[in-house]
């Protein structure tokens, strides 16, 4: 079946349930599953329409499963989430285990109470039910730095997980020196903490990272400074903090469109995150705008989710496909996700 029939058999569909159905589609989409969505998002305003569109009875998650699990921890309960791919998880979410995650808070909490656990919207969903629990919040690469000022506003010291990247990042935009940021690795006792290091830090990073972002590297920023000189270049920060203190700018996807669509005429924008939202504002800026990457680097998971599997998806609605957390697990996350939007 040629492509386009595919896109027009889901547009007939989605006719059919009207606002019933609501699809939403995260920006590292493909173009072709991003032309059937009725909302495109970064990570947090993905989640803020699931929690708002309560007339939608099913709503399709075109992302990864933590975005899948965070729309259904937020839902009604006449709605039901779903995955074109149920498989499309995150590497990055995987590195946070439960019972690791324990021991460290443990290990924290054992020597000053003072902590609070903000934890990245990509974790399991079982890592925001602690964080709920332990009166944290979540937070999204758009937030990060206003959920750490909200920690920090109450005296208490952040412990951040499971992006080390982004972790740092938003330490370093807050004006935290670099040996008050201490990493927590659970591969070793104690995270490899000792006293003296976690009495001096305000902030603790688990030791977790993206592979698609921790391919950028600051040779390759040099690079394009040396050769083309105008060029600004931004870039996600969930990158490590060498590129991200070269780069110009950094933001969450959402926020590395509006600086996109915000650049003068005839201008040259770099961009280092995953490569089909590079693509696509080339694709949309042509003419007005240069957009490059600054490497091609691919969310595999991302790319699990097609126009082929969302049609059947949206044909036989299999069981297999919906994304149902745990109503023991529901209710800290949806705490630690609520305290975010409210933030
Ligand atoms: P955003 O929060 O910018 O949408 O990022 C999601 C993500 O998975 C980045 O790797
Ligand atoms: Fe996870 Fe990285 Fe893919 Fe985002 S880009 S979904 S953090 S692996």
């Amino acid at each position: 079946m040629g492509v386009e029939n595919i896109g027009w058999q889901i547009d007939a569909i989605r006719k059919q349930w009207g606002g019933k159905l609501l699809i939403l589609g995260h920006h590292y989409q493909r173009p072709l599953v991003l032309a059937r969505a009725d909302v495109l998002g970064d990570s947090l305003e993905l989640a803020r329409m699931a929690a708002r569109r309560r007339e939608a009875e099913k709503i399709v998650l075109c992302g990864v499963r933590f975005m899948a699990e965070s729309a259904d921890i937020l839902a009604g309960p006449n709605q039901t989430v779903y995955m074109p791919d149920p498989l499309a998880g995150c590497p990055m979410a995987d590195m946070a285990d439960y019972e690791a995650v324990k021991a460290a808070w443990a290990t924290l909490m054992a020597a000053s109470g003072d902590w609070r656990p903000v934890v990245y919207v990509n974790s399991s969903a079982t890592l925001k039910a602690l964080c709920g629990e332990w009166g944290g919040s979540t937070c999204t690469s758009s937030n990060a730095r206003r959920v750490f000022e909200w920690a920090f506003k109450q005296g208490k010291r952040v412990f951040f997980l499971p992006d080390e990247h982004l972790g740092r990042n938003t330490a370093h935009d807050l004006g935290i020196a670099e040996d008050a940021v201490a990493l927590y690795n659970p591969g070793q006792p104690a995270g490899g903490l000792d006293a003296g290091s976690l009495a001096r830090s305000r902030v603790v990073v688990w030791k977790g990272f993206c592979l698609v972002h921790t391919v950028f590297t600051a040779q390759q920023v040099g690079k394009v400074r040396r050769l083309d000189p105008g060029a600004k270049i931004i870039v996600h920060p969930e990158c490590p903090k060498e590129v991200a203190r070269l780069a110009d700018a950094r933001g969450s996807t959402s926020q590395i469109i509006q600086y996109v669509w915000a650049a003068p005429a005839g201008s040259t924008i770099v961009i280092g995150t995953e490569v089909n939202l590079v693509a696509r504002l080339a694709e949309e800026q042509r003419g007005r705008v240069t957009v490059k990457a600054l490497l091609q680097s691919v969310c595999a998971n991302m790319g699990r989710t097609n126009e082929r599997n969302l049609l059947s998806l949206l044909q036989d609605w299999p069981a297999s496909n919906v994304v149902r957390v745990p109503d023991a697990v529901k209710q800290n996350a949806r705490k630690a996700l609520e305290r975010m939007l409210s933030l």
